[in-house]
């Protein structure tokens, strides 16, 4: 029988109590247990990204940790962005409009690193957000369409108005 833990987490603000095998990577907990498919795995040994979430606000590779660590902690995935059912975030707006989804398998990966990419630097160079999704790796199309997408993102997440 599968060793458990009981954990208690919040994931986009909402507190989990779960028993969870601990052979379970984070990202198989928010997935199997959760049912937060959003996260993705790609790799699954730290490599492209595809698996980040926040881990106490800070960008982290799910699939590098076993769900027992989210104990006491509080996790907010890629389903925790949007304010409601029925608007975006405006990450997830400017990536709409400047055709930075792509393949889409890697975008909620990239939404969160921008997430705390954009929260701590608030006006990037294009140099800088290209360093910042350097641990994403893309394969389908480039970076051009992501890069302008989180550019625009930062300039509404300071609430600048485009004419
Ligand atoms: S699936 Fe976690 S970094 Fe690739
Ligand atoms: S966005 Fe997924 S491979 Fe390019």
């Amino acid at each position: 029988m599968a060793e458990t833990r009981k954990i208690v987490v919040t994931v986009n603000g909402r507190r989990h109590e779960a028993e969870v095998e601990t052979r379970y990577t984070l990202a198989d907990f928010l997935r199997h247990e959760l049912g937060l498919t959003g996260t993705h795995l790609g790799c699954e040994h730290g490599v492209c990204g595809a698996c980040t979430v926040l881990f106490d606000g800070r960008a982290a590779r799910s699939c590098l940790m076993l769900g027992v660590q989210a104990h006491g902690h509080e996790i907010t995935t890629v389903e925790g962005l949007a304010p409601s059912a029925a608007q975006l975030h405006p990450l997830q707006e400017a990536f709409r409009d400047n055709h930075g989804l792509q393949c889409g398998f890697c975008t909620p990966g990239i939404l969160m690193t921008l997430i705390e990419f954009l929260r701590d630097n608030p006006r990037p160079t294009e140099q800088e957000v290209r360093v910042a999704l350097s641990g994403n790796l893309c394969r389908c199309t480039g970076y051009a369409g992501i890069v302008a997408a989180a550019l625009d993102a930062a300039e509404r997440m300071r609430g600048v108005v485009r004419g």
